[in-house]
Order: structure tokens, then sequence, then C-alpha cells
């Protein structure tokens, strides 16, 4: 609590806003060391597609938005929840039949970023507890301090294709636990998981009672072999709000559109879950007027061929990072079944000079000015993560780089 006398200036930042800290940012700007000055910079850390010109957008997104401009239409307030015509479009795309969806059950929210904080804040209270995965996206811990809510990680099993321990998660659960968060296709793994595994997630989840997040911002971006089923299909019973956008699907992260599907065919979240995302939409009243007023073409208007051809050069991307990466001494790579991610797991035992994975990505930045991720800002210590975005030579390039340093430090 705030108080002090009034007679100068003194003027200090809120317990929440010193609870907020992504750990990416902890940890990386923690890095000290200055890239090659020898040696162009490459970057593999950020997951933005549009980072190479690579991944071209759909010509109808930008029509459709450019259209909206110069209608003049979309300039003002939309509803805080989004324009009805809007939510009714995205209802209208991602409704089946085994999950269907109405223009109530959809929230337009700043980004997934935004829905994933309305669906956090909406489910828990401070003190209560929530299930994440370990590893996982770093924004579901920060959204959960700033709250006060405790965190409890769920361990992905680098040996079973990422797969939940579903034994421990379970474990997790006790009278505090208001949600589990899970995540399909997932950042950092880029794993996709089997019907059979959701549906025994899901036994979990009707077991004891437990809501979920659906974290499906991935979604459709898989490679051959895999399929992507939306959590809420396989279900009749257990309560989801599953979240997604614009940002990775439709390559256009900036353009900052996400929503929330509200899946609860047996009203669990009536009304007071209902009201409760309207009221918490209302602390910044949506997304922007311009792409909601775009968004039905947007959606509409991409073809299949454009998400086809996105997932063909994610695929070949993904192949190439595989290819290489799996024969160079000391790493072992966790091969991608979707997104845009890899993790690689670091034989620290086979290094001369290599501790952990924090150490790993420092000296590989300072001598082939190579940046990715620590395993370490995902919970998850001695991997790293590749974004695979980057087009196929510069990929080449950064993995060569990769060989040749692991090669200098190999015992
Ligand atoms: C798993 C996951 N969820 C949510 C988001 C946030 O998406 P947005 O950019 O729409 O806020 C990301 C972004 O990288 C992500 O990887």
């Amino acid at each position: 609590m705030s108080s002090h006398s009034r007679d100068s200036w003194k003027v200090s930042s809120s317990i929440v806003s010193k609870r907020t800290s992504n750990p990416i940012r902890a940890i990386v700007d923690h890095i000290k060391v200055k890239p090659n000055p020898d040696k162009s910079m490459i970057s593999l850390a950020l997951g933005d597609p549009t980072l190479f010109g690579n991944f071209k957008i759909h010509q109808s997104c930008t029509d459709a938005v450019v259209k909206q401009i110069q209608s003049y239409k979309c300039n003002g307030y939309p509803p805080s929840t989004g324009y009805p015509h809007a939510r009714k479009a995205v209802a209208d795309k991602f409704s089946t039949p085994e999950a269907p969806l109405t223009t109530q059950d959809v929230i337009l929210a700043s980004g997934c970023s935004g829905a994933l904080e309305m669906c956090i804040g909406v489910l828990c209270n401070e003190g209560d507890n929530i299930l994440l995965p370990r590893p996982g996206f770093s924004l579901y811990q920060t959204c959960a301090d700033s709250k006060g809510i405790q965190v409890r990680y769920y361990d992905l099993l680098p040996d079973k294709n990422w797969e939940m321990d579903l034994k421990q998660l379970e474990s997790l659960v006790d009278e505090r636990t208001a949600a589990v968060v899970m995540n399909n296709p997932s950042n950092p793994c880029g794993s996709v998981f089997r019907k059979q595994h959701l549906l025994d997630f899901l036994k979990v989840c009707e077991r004891q009672h437990l809501p979920v997040i659906a974290d499906e911002i991935y979604c459709d971006l898989v490679f051959s072999g895999n399929e992507f089923f939306p959590l809420a299909s396989l279900t009749k019973t257990v309560p989801i709000l599953s979240v997604g956008g614009l940002a990775k699907k439709y390559l256009v992260p900036g353009w900052r559109l996400g929503w929330i599907f509200i899946h609860d065919r047996n009203d669990i979240f009536a009304t007071e879950v209902r009201d409760g995302l309207t009221s918490l939409s209302q602390l910044i009243l949506g997304p922007n007027s311009v792409i909601q007023g775009a968004l039905e073409e947007i959606l509409h208007q991409t073809d299949k061929d454009f998400h086809d051809d996105t997932c063909t050069q994610l695929e070949a991307n993904a192949k190439l990072s595989t290819d290489i990466l799996s024969k160079v001494p000391g790493l072992k790579v966790i091969v991608p079944q979707g997104a845009m991610y890899v993790m690689i797991s670091i034989k620290v035992e086979e290094f001369k000079d290599i501790p952990n994975d924090i150490v790993f990505t420092e000296k590989l930045l300072g001598e082939e000015s190579v940046m990715c991720l620590p395993g370490s800002v995902f919970q998850c210590p001695n991997f790293i993560r590749i974004v695979f975005t980057s087009p196929p030579e510069i990929l080449q390039d950064a993995y060569n780089r990769m060989a040749e340093f692991c090669a200098r430090h190999h015992i």
C-alpha cells in the first residue's frame, strides 16, 4: 500500500508492476556478450515470421485492411468484446460440428497475449494455483506472477515427442488449482499432440473438474504425418477457453488480433465466467477497429493454398534444421512436428567448457554471431530453442557456424 507524507515527491512503482517480469528478458538482458564483429549477425531467437519477408501475407489481407481504412467506417470504438460482425466471422470460420461456436462464444482480444491475460484473469484469484507446461511459453508465467497466482509446472517429455506427463500433472492438482494451460502445437517444442494423448489429458481434467485454457495459436501449422485436433472438438463435458489469433497462421503478429472461444456445452462457465470475460474486456476495449473491420475478409478470403504454402515452407525449414543439426556432435534434435520451433538438447557432458545452455548461447553469440534462446527461459535448462522461419540459405549459414562452434568446444 502506498503511503507517504505529501511534502515531497516520492513516486514508486506498484507491487503488481514489480512482480510482472518476462523470463525471456530477465535472462537475455543479462547476456553481456557482444556478437563477433567479423561475422554478420543471425538471430534465430524471435518467433516472428515477418522478419525476412520470405513468409508473405495473402494479398486479400492487405486489400481488406486498405479498404477498411478508406471506408472511414471503422475509426470509432467497437464494443469491448469486438464488433458483432467480426465475432461472427470468427465463429463461422472456426465452428465445427463437434465444437460449435456462435457469435456469443467469441471474444476478440489484443493478440493472443491479450486473450491469455483475460482467460487467466477470469479463472484464477490471487493465491490460487495454475498448471503450466514446462517447457512452455513464458507469458503464462508472467501473467500468473503479475496476478499473484501460484505457478505449478507439469513436465513435457522430450523422449515422447514432448507429450504431457499426465500422471505428474494430475499429482499437482489440489483444491486451489483454478485452471490448466495446455499449448498445442507447442512453442517452444514444435510438437503436435496425438488425438489419444489429448483424450487422455481430457480424462484427467474431467476427473479433477479442471477447466482448460487451450493455447492453439499455432493451429493447423503441422507437418506431414501429423494432424491438429482442436481440444474442444474432443470433449462434450470439459469446459475450455481456447485462444488463438492472426499472429502465426495468418502471418501478421503486429496486427494484434486475437480471440477467445468459450466452449462450454454444459453451462459451467455461464453466467459468471462469460460475464467475467466481458468485464475484463472492458479494461482496454478490445483490439483495434481497422483489423476487426477487415477480419471477415481476412478469414474467408485467405485460401487453403496460402496456408498449405506456409506449412510446406515451414516443413522444409524444419527438415533442413533436423538434417544438419542432428549430425552435429554434442547436439540432439527433438524432431519438430509443427509450429516454427525446434528444441535441441545440449549434451553438456560432451563439451570442454560449456556447462549449461546459457553459456552455450553466450559463447555462440560471441564467437559466431548466432543468437538463439537458452531453454532456461522456458524452464528447460540444457536445451536451446531455434526459430526456423529464416530463409533456408540463412539457416544453412547459421547451422554451419553452429557445427564449427560445437566442433571447437567438443571434448
Ligand atoms: C504459444 C504462444 N501463445 C501466444 C502467443 C502470443 O501471440 P500474440 O502475438 O497474438 O499475442 C505466442 C507468441 O509467440 C505463442 O508462442
